[in-house]
C-alpha cells in the first residue's frame, strides 16, 4: 500500500478515480449566512489539487453536532455554495451522505468535478462509540470512492467513521492541510526556538488542563487571560465578583502557580480588568470600566483584560521566537471588550519567529478583528485538535494514516 503520510502523490494517477476527501467545513453559521469561512478557504487547496489531478472529488464533512439524524439547521448546503464560489467551479450537492442522492451525485461526476455530501453527522454511525456500527457506516462511505484523503485537521482528534474507519478501508493519504498543521505543531513541541511564550484564554480552565500540564515545563512564559483567568485570580486570593469562576479548579490553578514558580516558568496574569455589571447583550449598551485585577467589585464581572495588562502581554511577546496562542482574552465579539484580544493579535503579528494561532475562537477573532491572516506564522483550523496535539495525545485520524 502507498505511504499514507507521503501526501496525495502517493495515491498514484488519480485521473477518473473517485476520491473521498474528509474536510473540516464546520463553520459558524448565522441562520444560513456563514459568519467566518476560514475553514472552507483552508480546505480549498487540497480539493483543487485533486480536481486538477483529474479525480472525481467527493467531499464529506460535518457541521455542528446534530443528533445522528437529518436536521435542516445543520445542512451543509450553504457551505456547498461558498465552496463553489471559492473553487470557481460548480459543486454538486448530495442531500444525503450515503443514500440515493449521494450515489446518483457521485455517479454523475466527470473527471475533475467536485461534490459535497450532506452533513456526515446526520448518520448515527458516524459518531457511534460502537466499532461495528461505525464500521458499517464507513463501509457505505467507502463504497462511494476508490481512495481517501484525510484533510480535516479540526476533526483528526475524533475517532469517527469519516475520519478514522474509512481510512482502514481505502488506500489513504494525508491532505496538504493536515500535513501543514502537523508540521507546525511539531515545531511547537519538539525543540521550539526560545523564548517560547504561550498565551491562553477562552472561558474555561477545565478545557485547557491538558495543555497547561504539557506546556508548563516547555514554555518560558505563560500569559493567561479570558474567562479562565478569574479562577487563577481567585486562587491567588482575590475576589472576582460575578466573573466566570470554576470553583472546582481552584486547587489545580494553585498547583499550576506553584509548579510554574518551581520550574522558573513565568505565569503572567492581568493586573487590570475591563468589567461591566452584565454580560453584553443586544438589550443594553455596554458600560465598561477598568479596575485593578485585585479589586473587582462584587456586582461586576470581568469581560476583558485591561489596557495595562494588554501592554504587559504585548511586551512579554516582543522578544518571543515561538508563540502559541489559544483562546480570546475577552468577549471580543463586543467592541468594548475586544481590546485585549486585539492587543495580543497585534503583538503576534510582530513576532520575529514562529507565531501560531490555535484554531477555534482565536482564529475567528483574528479574522473578525480585521487582521491580515498572512501576518501570522500559522492559523490553525483545529481548536480541540491542536490542543490535543499539544497535550501530547495520540490523534486517531493521524495515527490511522501513520499505522503503515
Ligand atoms: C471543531 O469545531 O473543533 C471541529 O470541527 C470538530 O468539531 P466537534 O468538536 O464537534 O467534533
Amino acid at each position: 500500500m502507498a505511504d499514507p503520510t507521503a501526501g496525495i502523490e502517493s495515491l498514484g494517477d488519480l485521473t477518473g478515480k473517485r476520491v473521498l476527501v474528509r474536510s473540516d467545513l464546520n463553520v459558524p453559521l448565522d441562520g444560513t449566512t456563514i459568519a467566518d469561512d476560514g475553514r472552507i478557504r483552508a480546505s480549498v487547496p487540497t480539493i483543487r489539487q485533486l480536481s486538477e489531478a483529474g479525480a472525481r472529488v467527493v467531499v464529506t464533512a460535518h457541521l455542528g453536532r446534530p443528533k445522528g439524524e437529518p436536521d435542516p439547521a445543520y445542512s451543509l448546503e450553504p457551505v456547498a455554495a461558498r465552496l463553489s464560489e471559492l473553487l470557481g467551479r460548480p459543486v454538486a450537492f448530495a442531500t444525503d451522505t450515503v443514500g440515493a442522492s449521494a450515489s446518483e451525485t457521485v455517479a454523475g461526476l466527470q473527471d475533475g468535478d467536485v461534490a459535497l455530501l450532506e452533513n456526515v453527522r446526520f448518520n448515527d454511525g458516524e459518531t457511534s462509540k460502537d466499532d461495528e456500527v461505525r464500521g458499517a457506516f464507513a463501509d457505505q462511505l467507502a463504497q462511494l470512492a476508490d481512495a481517501f484523503v484525510s484533510d480535516g485537521f479540526g476533526v483528526v482528534h475524533r475517532k469517527q467513521a469519516s475520519v478514522y474507519d474509512v481510512a482502514l478501508r481505502l488506500p489513504s493519504a494525508m491532505g496538504g492541510l493536515v500535513a501543514a498543521e502537523v508540521d507546525v505543531l511539531r515545531r511547537l513541541t519538539e525543540e521550539p526556538e526560545r523564548p517560547y511564550v504561550v498565551v491562553l484564554g477562552g472561558s474555561k480552565v477545565s478545557d485547557k488542563l491538558g495543555v497547561i500540564d504539557n506546556l508548563i515545563d516547555k514554555a518560558d512564559k505563560l500569559l493567561i487571560g479570558g474567562g479562565m483567568v478569574f479562577t487563577f485570580l481567585k486562587a491567588q486570593g482575590h475576589e472576582v465578583g460575578k466573573s466566570l469562576l470554576e470553583a472546582d479548579q481552584l486547587d489545580t490553578c494553585t498547583r499550576y502557580l506553584r509548579e510554574a514558580a518551581d520550574r522558573g516558568v513565568e505565569i503572567v496574569l492581568p493586573t487590570d480588568v475591563v468589567v461591566d455589571t452584565a454580560f453584553p447583550s443586544g438589550d443594553r449598551e455596554p458600560q465598561p470600566s477598568v479596575v485593578p485585577a485585585s479589586e473587582i467589585p462584587a456586582d461586576a464581572l470581568g469581560l476583558d483584560i485591561g489596557p495595562e495588562s494588554a501592554a504587559a502581554f504585548a511586551a512579554a511577546l516582543a522578544d518571543a521566537r515561538t508563540v502559541f496562542w489559544n483562546g480570546p482574552m475577552g468577549v471580543f465579539e463586543t467592541d468594548a471588550f475586544a481590546g485585549g484580544t486585539r492587543a495580543v493579535a497585534e503583538a503576534l503579528t510582530k513576532v520575529d519567529g514562529l507565531s501560531v494561532v490555535g484554531g477555534g475562537d482565536s482564529a475567528a477573532a483574528v479574522r473578525q478583528l480585521g487582521f491580515d491572516e498572512a501576518a501570522f506564522g500559522h492559523i490553525s483550523t483545529g481548536g480541540g485538535a491542536s490542543l490535543e496535539f499539544l497535550e501530547g495525545k495520540e490523534l486517531p485520524g493521524i495515527a490511522v494514516l501513520e499505522r503503515g
